[in-house]
């Protein structure tokens, strides 16, 4: 594939213009306090010494039961790390810590409203409120081994401790991020085929007392539609003694955690011995079609990968206060705000609510009151604070020793503005790339080895080998050319399978680069990310963007489809297609170009009801920047929209050559259109 290909299919094009830059490097502060200092690394973790590289991961962990094979590959490209070992996650994050560690912070819960005070959770403090919800889960929710739940909360300290009690009993979570309305939330219980639904009555957002409960409500109305009944919503409260939501608690379905969770008081729950291989939760993520994939990560490899790398990577040590702004909603929270700090007995850093609220300082004063070592967020959160406060953090006193950025391509521009201003030249940088699917990073240098490349996320970090392949499979060595990135070997915090859909799983992530899909060699089976990259001389992959059909928006992931099925639910609506727009916030933001049916007239009340049905199904993140009604889509002559020549107009760039359209009159007509705007 040449790099014109690349471009064409690419959605994210921002990274494609930039060029190289100097390299920084970590001071000898940083080295002479680093976790892994020694080169030496990538020799352990090469090719050659794969799969029991991963080993020195593993032992990071507390094992009931040492693993009997460190990868079983029988059932490729389904792999089992650390087979036959035993473990509980909830041990490994709590338990274990406490003979030193007890009274050490695990969790400051930072309110959004200054006034209220934070709350500094120690690990024993932990142990008790996991046990006993633990306790409530299985006595009460009648939970057990095996059995899916799905959690719909805000940021709060209760969901950690939610999450940790179902790991405790072996039940698998599902996290459906706060933000998401009830369809999403009911499309998940309903795939994962959960009866107990978990929330809170309210949170705090941008000033706001926000009453979720109403989402519990719609979510179990629409899984019972679909066939799912939800028979136990357990209810936490923002404020314990005091019901913050207009709707009603429903006889017996709704149960209020805090006012039950008395009944428990004391109660201590023997961690399950869960086999490395037994799943620890799923995490939906968006993909090309329009139903959200369900990754099911496991318990032994996954968290064993993101101990490893929380160490090695993010440079966790007990000393350090680490704060990742992320929602736990996410992957990135998941492994990096709970799983791997907790395993490593860090003080992580839980904030409720909005950076910038109520004023551009909030996030440095929080960075200062806690004495915040480690901070992680996205390019979206860093534009964004940039934006409102360029000057803040000069005037608070706090000191990063370690910065992350994660989840889309940070612009050179801006990592140089978090470097020198919010890391005040004294804090490295790690650009990681990774997926929801993958579990732990990717690519990102090792920050007391190697140095930093605005605008790269680095090479692969030890034990992923990254390869470029064209379309035809064949693997692009030289630098510069861009193609799609796949990762040679599996690892072992990459998911398993898609929850009840291995087939998809094989289809999505391998089949198009695995010569025998037979194989029982992992050599055979290089996992497709579905971004596109291209390599520099130095191996720094600088990653692209998406090759399929997913929109980054701050950095989260919407399938087109779903957009577009959203906009379709608008009676009116004909056909709908979405393209990322440029936008110096977020990254992108969809565009979506509607054509009526017959008979309706394009008006502003019929793009708000668009506007709206997309919000109502997917959520305020994909809020369409305009929607366009336009008389027809530019369609190939096989009747397929061409996106990419409306992508090139609402970027208001070329649209190259539409003559081979069917109806290439169309796109004058729709060019003037956003032009005019
Ligand atoms: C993109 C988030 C460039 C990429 C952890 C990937 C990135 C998708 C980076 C996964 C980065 C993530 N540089 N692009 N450092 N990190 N991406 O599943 O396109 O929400 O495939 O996981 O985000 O998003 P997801």
């Amino acid at each position: 594939m040449s790099q014109r290909d690349v471009t064409e299919t690419t959605e994210s094009q921002i990274a494609v213009h930039w060029q190289e830059e100097d390299y920084y490097y970590p001071s000898p502060k940083f080295i002479g306090q680093a976790n892994l200092t020694d080169p030496a690394v990538f020799d352990r973790f090469k090719l050659d010494n794969f799969p029991d590289c991963y080993v020195e991961y593993a032992e990071m962990l507390s094992w009931y039961k040492y693993w009997d094979e460190v990868l079983d590959t029988s059932d490729a490209p389904c792999f089992k790390w650390f087979k036959g070992g035993k473990l509980n996650a909830s041990y490994n994050c709590i338990d274990r810590h406490l003979a030193e560690n007890k009274n050490k912070t695990a969790i400051h819960f930072v309110p959004e409203p200054e006034e209220e005070r934070i709350d500094h959770i120690t690990y024993h403090e932990l142990y008790v409120r996991v046990n006993e919800f633990a306790a409530l889960l299985r006595n009460k929710a009648k939970l057990k081994r095996g059995d899916r739940v799905t959690i719909h909360m805000p940021m709060s300290a209760e969901l950690p401790i939610t999450m940790l009690a179902c790991a405790r009993l072996g039940v698998i979570h599902s996290v459906v991020f706060g933000g998401f309305p009830a369809s999403a939330c009911a499309d998940r219980i309903v795939d994962s085929q959960s009866r107990v639904l978990i929330t809170m009555d309210a949170y705090h957002r941008s000033g706001k007392l926000l009453d979720h409960k109403p989402h519990a409500d719609e979510a179990v109305k629409l899984s019972e539609e679909q066939g799912q009944t939800v028979d136990t919503v357990l209810v936490w409260q923002r404020y314990p003694g005091k019901y913050s939501s207009d709707k009603p608690m429903k006889d017996g379905r709704d149960i209020t955690v805090n006012e039950e969770i008395a009944k428990y008081y004391g109660e201590r729950i023997e961690p399950e011995r869960m086999l490395a291989e037994e799943p620890l939760f799923l995490m939906y993520t968006s993909g090309t079609t329009g139903k959200p994939k369900g990754c099911q990560h496991s318990t032994g490899g996954y968290l064993a990968y993101v101990t490893g790398t929380s160490k090695y990577i993010q440079d966790i040590q007990p000393k350090d206060v680490y704060w990742c702004m992320a929602d736990i909603g996410w992957i990135t929270g998941h492994s990096y705000i709970v799983y791997g700090p907790l395993s490593l007995c860090a003080s992580s850093v839980i904030y409720e609510g909005v950076p910038t609220f109520p004023d551009a300082g909030r996030s440095w004063r929080i960075a200062q009151n806690l004495d915040v070592s480690i901070f992680h967020t996205a390019p979206t959160a860093i534009r964004a604070l940039r934006k409102v406060g360029p000057d803040e953090p000069a005037k608070y006193n706090y000191h990063f020793k370690h910065m992350t950025t994660v989840g889309e391509p940070i612009e050179p521009e801006v990592w140089k503005w978090y470097e020198s201003a919010v890391g005040k030249g004294e804090a490295i940088i790690v650009d990681t790339w990774w997926q929801t699917e993958t579990g732990g990073f990717l690519c990102s240098t090792v920050p007391g080895i190697s140095p930093m490349k605005p605008g790269s996320a680095g090479p692969g970090v030890p034990g992923i080998h990254p390869v470029i392949f064209d379309d035809e499979g064949n693997e692009i060595k030289e630098a510069g050319i861009a193609g799609n990135i796949c990762i040679r070997n599996p690892w072992p915090g990459m998911f398993q399978t898609i929850w009840g859909d291995r087939d998809r799983f094989v289809k999505t992530y391998f089949e198009r680069y695995c010569k025998d899909p037979k194989s029982t060699d992992w050599r055979d089976w290089p996992y497709l990310t579905g971004d596109a990259a291209m390599k520099a001389e130095d191996e720094y992959y600088r990653i692209l963007g998406r090759i399929d059909d997913v929109i980054n928006v701050s950095g989260h992931r919407l399938g087109t489809k779903e957009i577009e099925s959203a906009a379709l639910v608008a009676d009116e609506v004909a056909e709908a297609a979405v393209v990322p727009v440029a936008h110096d916030i977020k990254g992108t933001e969809p565009d979506l170009y509607v054509s009526l049916k017959p008979g309706f007239e394009p008006s502003e009340d019929i793009a708000q009801k668009v506007s709206q049905a997309v919000i109502d199904q997917i959520g305020k993140i994909a809020k369409p920047r305009r929607v366009w009604l336009v008389p027809d889509m530019p369609k190939t002559r096989s009747g397929k929209i061409m996106r990419r020549v409306l992508g090139a107009i609402s970027n208001k760039g070329d649209v190259g050559n539409v003559m081979t359209l069917a109806n290439p009159e169309v796109v004058d007509t729709i060019k003037t259109m956003v032009e005019k705007e």
